[in-house]
């Protein structure tokens, strides 16, 4: 039988270039529409993007979630993008959805971000609901963002 570990002994690191192809296993197995993963290869571009920041959740030998921020620099500012979270089906319901998220908004915020941005599938309750709980409040709904009929809810805080 798969064990199920405690939040407490998983800790949150880093990703690194070993991680790759357990963090796209875990997006396919994570999201239902195809504009929503990140695959291979676009994750690897993602470790390699100075503007990225990317944290696995670890309890074990594979990483049982990760999530990823970007900064952006405007005119108005810097600007801080959560760009996607997602722990393994069987780790959910733990907190690391939350500790994940917790982390890449403190390293955004640590890098001098000061508006936080992100965009959830407009019917994802259980991630809007974590959004809502950090901060973060339904800006503008966006059609057909992910695919023809996948539309997205745009949240934004002020960090
Ligand atoms: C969204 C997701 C990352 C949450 O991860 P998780 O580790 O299960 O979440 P946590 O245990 O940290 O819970 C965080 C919050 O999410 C919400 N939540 C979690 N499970 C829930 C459930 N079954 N029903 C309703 N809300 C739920 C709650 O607001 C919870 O806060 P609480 O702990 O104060 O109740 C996870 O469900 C997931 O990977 N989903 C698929 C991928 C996805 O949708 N990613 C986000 C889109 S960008």
């Amino acid at each position: 039988m798969k064990s199920t570990p405690r939040s407490q002994q998983v800790s949150i690191r880093p990703a690194r270039a070993g991680d790759v192809a357990a963090l796209a296993e875990i997006d396919r197995r994570s999201f239902r529409h195809e504009g929503e993963i990140f695959n291979a290869s676009r994750i690897r571009r993602l470790l390699a993007n100075p503007r990225a920041m990317a944290f696995v959740a670890e309890g074990g030998k594979a990483p049982l979630g990760w999530a990823v921020g970007l900064t952006r620099t405007t005119a108005g500012g810097l600007h801080g993008r959560l760009y996607g979270v997602a722990v393994d089906p069987a780790a959910r319901g733990l907190g690391l959805g939350r500790r994940l998220t917790e982390k890449v908004l403190s390293a955004l915020a640590r890098r001098g971000c000061r508006r936080l941005a992100l965009e959830v599938r407009i019917d994802n309750e259980v991630a809007i609901a974590l959004y809502q709980s950090l901060g973060f409040e339904p800006a503008e709904s966006i059609r057909d963002y992910y695919a023809r009929g996948v539309h997205a809810l745009r949240m934004r805080r002020e960090s």
